[in-house]
């Protein structure tokens, strides 16, 4: 890890998390590198194992194949029960945050999965599916780079945003403000140029999109518009 801090790590922010769910996998290895030739460097991998989640996708072999093409920064976001039991196969095919859900394991385990993950020189994330309450993590935003707020039910890309979620990115930008913490916020899940920017405004810093991306042939283009998109939040945040 090259810095201790996720928010150095990964420079401009915000910025978005290109998930490749949605995208053509047969043809991920040209994807990667064209993404990265527009100036992409957050790449988030979507892990299922048909069990948390009813939808099944791929595990560390891809992510290590991954690796050797491209010098993206690897968000692994774990759709999976029991995650403690895997985990270290992720980081060892070279994840570099690793984002497993509160609802996936015992809450006494909690505390031991983060500093497994983080004893690995990993950046360690939370996530919670839409009905889990912000509170249930505050004990453990100390020790979190990053909360990924689940704005639909996981599983599937395209889905719409679900509005109700929302919310729970402020609330958690105001929490970090009065603890004075560092986590990220990154939000996942129906995210189009038109919720974009009021996502990002709410206190987002890593937005996660997929299928807005993906749905259309010419997927270069889109990827200018959510980049000028967030680019235009940045300077709108700055004059406030
Ligand atoms: C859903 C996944 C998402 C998804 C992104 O369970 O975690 O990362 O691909 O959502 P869309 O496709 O709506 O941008
Ligand atoms: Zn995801």
């Amino acid at each position: 890890m090259k810095s201790k801090n996720l928010r150095r790590a990964i420079k401009k922010l915000p910025t978005i998390s290109v998930s490749l769910l949605n995208c053509d996998l047969a043809n991920l290895k040209n994807i990667v590198k064209k993404l990265e030739s527009l100036d992409i460097n957050v790449l988030h991998l979507d892990i299922m194992d048909g069990s948390f989640v009813p939808n099944l996708t791929f595990g560390p072999p891809l992510i290590k194949c991954l690796r050797k093409y491209t010098k993206c920064f690897f968000d692994v976001h774990l759709m999976i029960e029991q995650p403690q039991k895997s985990v270290q196969q992720y980081i060892n095919a070279g994840a570099e945050l690793v984002v497993f859900h509160y609802e996936a394991l015992d809450e006494q385990k909690i505390q031991n999965l983060i500093f497994k993950i983080k004893n690995n020189n990993i950046f360690c994330g939370i996530s919670i599916k839409p009905k889990t309450e912000v509170p249930k993590i505050y004990p453990y935003l100390k020790y979190l780079d990053l909360v990924l707020v689940m704005t639909v039910e996981p599983g599937f890309g395209g889905q719409k945003i679900l509005t109700e979620c929302v919310s729970k990115i402020k609330l958690l930008d105001e929490y970090r403000k009065k603890e004075k913490l560092q986590f990220l916020i990154s939000a996942d899940g129906g995210i189009n140029e038109n919720n974009i920017r009021e996502i990002i405004k709410l206190g987002c810093d890593l937005p996660v999109v997929g299928n807005a991306i993906f749905s259309v042939k010419n997927f270069g283009q889109k990827v200018k518009i959510f980049q000028s998109l967030t680019k235009i939040q940045k300077f709108n945040s700055k004059v406030k």
